[in-house]
């Protein structure tokens, strides 16, 4: 701010100052102009006197002069000698002015010069800030008294040029206190709006300060236009991510520690028979660690699918991409999964109508398939059926999953994909999972540029639409 009234200040008084210049000179062309002329007709008059080789009368010329011209005349000869002097003070005097001296040298109509009476000082041209008001300030114009085109003398008018002078200080001064003005008026306005733009700015500032120290649910306030509205309206947008995302991890991490809790708790009273009854029945031993075994198995599926989640949620995941057949997957799954289905008398039909070709992760998408079908395996009644199809549209290869089981209630629709959601919660861990399967599905289909949706007519089962780009590599 400093700096910027530091230049506004220059750049004004520059203005000012030449603006104040300009307009003195033009004063004194004026008045030296006017000079002149009256000075040259006096010059003739004491020429045609002198001419007459009577001087008589010469000094009530120059006195006429004078009062003419409103300033003090003197008429010197040609060696620069005061010959007359309406002020009646400098006879006889030799005079140096340049003007003078540049009349006598060369005939030539003199150049004009302001002069200090009190310091001798002469200027050329007008330098305001060099002017003391309290000086005498003069002009001094001259004319050749010319004799048969002889220079003879030079007549000199000095006249006081205090007034001009006067009202060039004024206006400076006047200058002066304007700017004073409009600087105060500058500041204040400057200050006034530096206000405005800083307030949102600084707002944002505390809000993100409060942010850092884990208060995540404050938002700035949305104001103004342009610029600085987009900024509180993507900062607003970026918080909420934050909090979200926050929400999200807080929830995954509970959800996490819960699903690992119940294992080992079991596995706790378990283990606390054993050591407690070491005269335990042989078989119920084997039973108890057949249990231990089991709950550890159940332990590490979940690890290795939480560790699965978390590899498939850093953005720098990348896929293993070959060339392979979705169909082949397919048929794959089924050989996998038929045992299971067999025990409960369920049936698996594929219609492949397409090969399913394409450029893809084909682990990540074995995992899909089967996490689908397993599904529908697990939630169907035993006796149902599982139904799996592909086939091609426009450049997606889609696949869907059906079954005849319960399927899944309309509310419980938008949440199957959601990590630890499960439609029953309070279904036994035989036939219930840990509700990672379908984030799993959604992920890894996600990853390929695919999407994934799930549909349950009321009363049809389940139907799981999984679609990906058929990308050929
Ligand atoms: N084919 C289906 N029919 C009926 N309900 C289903 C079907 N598939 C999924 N669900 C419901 O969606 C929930 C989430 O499925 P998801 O596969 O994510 O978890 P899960 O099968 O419970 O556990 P996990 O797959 O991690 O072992 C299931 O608990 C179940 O309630
Ligand atoms: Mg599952």
């Amino acid at each position: 701010m400093l700096a910027f009234f530091f230049i506004i200040g220059l750049s004004f008084l520059l203005m000012a100052g030449t603006l104040i210049n300009m307009l003195g000179d033009y004063l004194f062309d004026v008045r030296i102009q006017g000079d002149r002329a009256g000075l040259e007709k006096w010059a003739v008059q004491a020429a045609d006197h002198l001419n007459r080789k009577n001087a008589s009368g010469i000094d009530e010329i120059v006195r006429q002069a004078g009062a003419e011209l409103g300033g003090r005349v003197l008429l010197l000869d040609k060696d620069g000698k005061v010959q007359y002097d309406s002020f009646q003070e400098a006879m006889g005097r030799r005079l140096h002015y340049p003007e003078v001296v540049s009349v006598l040298a060369s005939g030539q109509m003199t150049d004009y010069g302001v002069h200090s009476l009190a310091s001798g000082e002469i200027v050329d041209r007008l330098n305001l800030l060099g002017f003391t008001p309290r000086d005498e300030w003069v002009s001094y114009s001259t004319a050749s008294v010319v004799q048969s085109s002889h220079v003879i003398g030079v007549i000199l008018l000095v006249s006081s040029v205090r007034e001009m002078m006067q009202s060039l200080l004024t206006l400076q001064n006047n200058m002066i206190f304007l700017f004073a003005g409009v600087a105060l008026a500058a500041v204040i306005a400057g200050m006034v709006f530096s206000r405005v733009l800083t307030q949102p700015i600084s707002d944002m500032t505390r809000v993100i300060k409060s942010m850092s120290t884990g208060d995540l649910g404050v938002r700035v306030q949305v104001r103004g236009s342009g610029e600085i509205r987009q900024l509180a309206l993507a900062f607003n947008s970026m918080s909420e991510q934050l909090d979200s995302l926050n929400q999200t991890r807080n929830q995954f991490v509970s959800n996490a520690s819960h699903e690992l809790k119940t294992p080992l708790a079991t596995m706790k009273i378990m283990i606390e028979s054993l050591i407690y009854q070491p005269d335990m029945d042989n078989d119920l031993r084997t039973e108890f660690l057949n249990d231990v075994n089991q709950e550890i198995n159940r332990l590490s599926n979940i690890v290795s699918d939480l560790l699965t989640l978390v590899h498939a949620d850093s953005r720098t995941t990348r896929l293993n991409r070959e060339r392979m057949s979705l169909a082949e997957v397919i048929k794959d799954t089924q050989h996998r999964l038929n045992p299971i289905a067999e025990q409960n008398n369920q049936e698996i039909t594929l219609n492949l109508a397409d090969s399913g070709d394409m450029y893809a992760d084909k682990a990540k998408l074995q995992q899909v398939v089967y996490n689908l079908v397993e599904n529908a395996v697990k939630y169907t009644p035993p006796g149902g059926w599982i139904k799996v199809s592909l086939q091609r549209v426009g450049r997606d290869a889609v696949l869907t999953v059906s079954d005849s089981g319960a399927g899944i209630p309309r509310e419980s629709l938008p949440h199957v994909f959601e990590r630890f959601y499960r439609v029953d919660k309070a279904r036994g861990r035989g036939t219930g999972g840990t509700g990672l399967g379908l984030s799993i599905v959604q992920q890894y289909v996600n990853l390929h540029g695919g999407s994934v949706r799930v549909d349950s007519p009321e009363g049809q089962g389940a139907v799981f639409t999984v679609e990906l780009p058929l990308n050929k590599g």
